[in-house]
């Protein structure tokens, strides 16, 4: 036993990670993968790495120096399933299986109890910050049990990307919270993925500036509140020229958005939790309308808006939108914590916040500066109901709220798309709202269902008997 970290699965993620692990002072990595020559070729690349190569899982097993540490980093699935039984079968209680792949946390909880029956731990880990982030620095978000963060933790620290002197892995939780909350990371990674876009097409649309130009828009943008590695990329997407014919990349690339369905996981989540991570999901539904060409080559052909839509002042609304994107942001990650907090108390984590957003402040695809704000707001107020609501969301809203309503009303002229926009808005409103059209609802649903209602100025539960004399009675029962 000369290792004391493994890592199984050596595609690009599972080998740039076990080359991290091998950079740091302290780790030997025992690397095992199911076709030998991924394991060849690795070591081979990098033969003064303190690798242990083993072709086969009992090898892999001897090479660990006990508690034997193994991450597994197989594409999410199946595939998972059948390493975690691999490994079961060579290792001993007290050991630990991380999978560090994108599962579904109610995968990794259920792994989770069946491994703990064999007293290995098992632990999901959220890894963030794709190929690079892995080599470098991910950010990590481990979930399992105490006793595995003891050995996991000082590893995972030493592998993960440093924020102000301080790495970004924290222990989110028990068995599945981990995973949970790398879904969220990726749920709000759609979001501002989508804002991004739209406002991109605004401006391009409203100004007629280049993809070059509004890359420098980006840039300059990059120097403010909205920094964040999403708009650094972007402006390195949209200078791009295309090698074969001259033309901006981005007009030569099919504009129909794939997926992996992790967005779609935080949707569907948040809809069981019963929380409106409304901008979330106007992000996933963005990308499937995208990818829909049948439908809409047949609806191209329908009509926009008869008036044309001008902009005046092209900087004014360029600065417009900038403020749109940045309330439009706040308020895709008050929804996604909003599902945090939701989650933790339906499956019973004890989620800090806090430490959250602090660990997504660098590695991860969504670090950006303005998570300090997230962190500042649960400390000043660990009870905070919506993140919109502390001091500095608020005021930013607040100073945005007039940009923003601008850019919805001239996307909806202009017949320009901004549903990640304008669902942000109207949730926005909504929240605000002194008296919802709900009231309405539910006396709809009494109506038809005797679904009954409650009332403003009396306890109780009522229902009218809309089919007979309309007076209304109390009742016991709530459909
Ligand atoms: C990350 C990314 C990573 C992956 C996404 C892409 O945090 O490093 O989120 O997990 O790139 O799964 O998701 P889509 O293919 O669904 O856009």
């Amino acid at each position: 036993a000369q290792a004391n970290i493994g890592v199984v699965g050596l595609a690009v993620m599972g080998s740039n990670l076990a080359r991290n692990l091998a950079s740091r002072e302290g780790n030997t990595v025992a690397v095992y993968n199911r076709s030998p020559q991924k394991t060849r070729d690795l070591v081979a690349a990098q033969p003064e790495a303190r690798f242990v190569a083993s072709e086969t899982i009992e090898d892999f097993a001897a090479s660990l120096s006990a508690p034997r540490t193994a991450i597994i980093m197989v594409k999410a699935g199946a595939g998972t399933d059948a390493v975690i039984d691999q490994l079961v079968a060579v290792f001993e209680p007290g050991d630990i299986i991380v999978d560090g792949g994108n599962a579904l946390f109610t995968d990794t909880i259920r792994r989770e109890k069946a491994v703990r029956e064999t007293g290995i731990n098992f632990v999901g880990a959220g890894i963030s910050g794709g190929e690079e982030g892995a080599l470098l620095g991910p950010s990590i978000m481990p979930g399992g049990s105490a006793e595995a963060w003891e050995t996991l933790g000082p590893i995972l620290r030493s592998i993960a990307a440093v924020v102000d002197g301080e790495p970004c892995v924290t222990h989110v939780g028990t068995d599945g919270a981990g995973h949970f909350v790398k879904m969220i990371h990726n749920g709000i990674e759609y979001a501002d993925m989508q804002l991004i876009a739209e406002a991109y097409d605004l401006i391009r649309r409203g100004t007629g500036k280049s993809p070059a130009e509004i890359a420098d828009v980006f840039t300059e943008w990059n120097k403010g509140e909205l920094e964040s590695y999403l708009i650094e990329i972007t402006a390195e997407v949209l200078r791009q020229t295309d090698m074969r014919t001259g033309k901006p990349l981005v007009d030569v690339i099919v504009d129909q958005a794939g997926a992996k369905g992790t967005g779609a996981w935080t949707v569907q989540t948040a809809l069981d939790l019963g929380i409106p991570v409304s901008g979330i999901a106007e992000a996933v539904f963005a990308r499937s309308l995208s990818s829909k060409p049948a439908q809409r080559a047949a609806a191209s052909d329908l009509p926009g808006p008869t008036t044309p839509w001008q902009v005046k002042d092209a900087d004014a609304f360029v600065e417009d939108v900038r403020l749109a994107l940045y309330a439009s942001k706040i308020i895709a990650y008050s929804q996604g914590f909003d599902e945090i907090i939701a989650g933790a108390e339906e499956y019973g984590w004890d989620i800090k916040k806090g430490e959250i957003a602090k660990i997504w402040r660098g590695g991860c695809i969504i670090r950006a500066q303005f998570l300090n704000r997230i962190t500042e707001a649960y400390a000043a107020d660990p009870g905070l109901v919506a993140l919109v609501t502390a001091p500095y969301f608020r005021d930013a809203v607040a100073a945005a709220q007039d940009s923003w309503r601008r850019v919805v009303v001239a996307a909806a002229q202009a017949g320009i798309p901004s549903p990640a926009f304008s669902s942000s808005l109207a949730y926005y409103d909504g929240l605000r709202a002194d008296r919802l059209p709900a009231a309405l609802v539910q006396g709809q649903r009494d109506f038809f269902g005797a679904h009954t209602y409650k009332r403003v100025d009396a306890p109780g539960t009522f229902h009218t008997l809309w089919s007979g004399d309309r007076s209304e009675v109390e009742t016991t029962d709530t459909h």
